[in-house]
């Protein structure tokens, strides 16, 4: 069994670069379906969701040259299927972005149905919805969703019912190549949205309002292969920010290679908690915090503070000195962590979907689970400030998301290994 050690209680300095944002290469990804010919990626994290991807658009009849470790070049003009299969969007559901851009090129698209997976049931329906208004007509049968744009995609104003991320960057996919005018009303405005309408303008969309509730697409016959840049991840960086809040020595702890304006409201609650960070050449230094304050934390669509970075704030909140409560108002599911986190001793009641939070003076190390990618990397966090050894396992989730976690921490100074130890479980 894979699992990562962490042995508490020794300060990191240093400076660490982020990668590519996962939550925007992805559908950077699925977006070169729309543009037959060689559209190259670079600062594409090298991480297991990456190479999913990958595969789901080889599986079409791509192909996908690795320049460098970072850069895709990637050939969408032999693509003659529209089919993302099962064992792949099972394996990850972002899988479910090439829905729009196979419409766009193919008017048609057969998506394995996404599971629910460890952050609740997630559903596709304001996809679904948004896309019939442009025409496209499902059906679903034995576990896939078909879906079809018999007359073409036509553009229609579309009002989403919560400001999905997923349904957002669908529905532009797809409209970029509708005829007429698409307006999306109540659109989710995440940095990695406008990454998306940034690429797909320089291959010849016209999409306006990207980052606003407003998002409007003027439809175009052809949009043509570019090279591309992936932005900074905003939750990388904000992981090793509150890295750094826990254990940076005197000199503080450097975080590069992303816009510190894209995690403002996490900022604003680290400085309600008391933790200092100044702004440097394209990033932050953070210094460790010596007295944590209590923050209350609601977790909603950007610029709202990010459910990415609950689990990582938590542990602060958990460390803080009062009470705190974090309300998760984006998964239904999504607080698996704090009981791994209650077993190193934080102190954390749950109640439908607030965490009530009574600061402890620190944490214990212990043998803890991680639940999903982002309560993995926190439980790592919790580890670093722990008193003794912790041993982080299931952590394949942590890798989906985290290019080179343990050395990024081990560079900084942090104690930390990535082993193989027998799986309990074996007789
Ligand atoms: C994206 O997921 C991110 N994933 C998530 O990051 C992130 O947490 C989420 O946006 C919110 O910011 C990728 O970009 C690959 P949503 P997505 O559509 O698009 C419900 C990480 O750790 N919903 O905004 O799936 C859904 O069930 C991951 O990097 C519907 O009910 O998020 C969820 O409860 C985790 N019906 C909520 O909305 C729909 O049609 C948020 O979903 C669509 C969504």
């Amino acid at each position: 069994m894979d699992i990562i050690r962490v042995e508490g209680g020794h300060t990191l300095e240093g400076s660490v670069h982020v990668s590519g944002a996962k939550n925007s290469a992805l559908k950077l990804m699925a977006a070169t379906l729309l543009a037959p010919g060689k559209t190259t990626l670079t600062n594409v994290p090298n991480i297991s969701d990456v190479h999913v991807m990958g595969k789901v658009l080889k599986r079409m009849g791509a192909t996908i040259e690795v320049a460098d470790e970072h850069t895709l070049v990637i050939d969408t003009s032999q693509v003659d299927s529209w089919e993302a299969p099962y064992e792949l969007v099972a394996k990850m559901r972002a899988s479910t972005a090439v829905m729009g851009p196979l419409l766009g090129r193919f008017g048609k698209a057969k998506i394995a149905m996404p599971g629910g997976c460890n952050l609740g049931a997630r559903k596709i329906d304001m996809h679904i919805l948004g896309l019939e208004a442009l025409g496209v007509s499902f059906d679903t049968d034995h576990g896939y969703i078909y879906a079809d744009a018999a007359d073409g995609l036509v553009g229609s104003s579309v009002t989403l019912e919560f400001a999905s991320v997923g349904a957002t960057e669908n529905l532009i996919m797809a409209a970029v190549r509708a005829k007429g005018e698409t307006v999306i009303d109540n659109a989710a405005r995440e940095p990695e949205i406008v990454d998306l309408a940034t690429m797909l303008n320089k291959m010849g969309a016209r999409i306006t309002g990207a980052g606003t509730p407003v998002v409007t697409i003027q439809g175009v016959d052809e949009l043509h292969p570019v090279e591309h840049r992936v932005v900074g991840d905003r939750i990388e960086a904000g992981t090793f920010l509150v890295a750094g809040a826990l254990m940076a020595g005197e000199a503080g702890v450097e975080v590069t290679g992303f816009n510190p304006m894209h995690l403002g409201m996490v900022l604003r609650k680290m400085e309600q908690m008391g933790i200092k960070t100044e702004r440097i050449e394209d990033g932050l230094r953070v210094h460790r915090v010596e007295r944590i304050e209590p923050v209350d934390i609601q977790t909603l669509p950007f610029p709202g503070f990010p459910t990415d970075m609950q689990a990582q704030v938590m542990v602060l909140s958990a460390l803080a000195d009062g009470g705190s409560i974090i309300t998760e108002n984006i998964f239904e599911n999504r607080f698996m962590f704090a009981s791994e986190l209650s077993r190193m001793g934080a102190h954390i009641r749950i109640e439908d979907h607030h965490a009530i939070i009574r600061g402890v003076e620190g944490f214990s190390g212990a043998q803890v689970v991680s639940p999903d990618l982002r309560g993995g990397a926190a439980l790592v966090l919790a580890g670093l400030t722990a008193e003794g050894v912790t041993e982080v396992s299931a952590i394949h989730h942590i890798y989906r998301g985290y290019e080179r976690f343990v050395e990024k921490l081990t560079s900084l100074g942090a104690v930390v290994e990535a082993a193989s130890v027998p799986d309990p479980s074996d007789d």
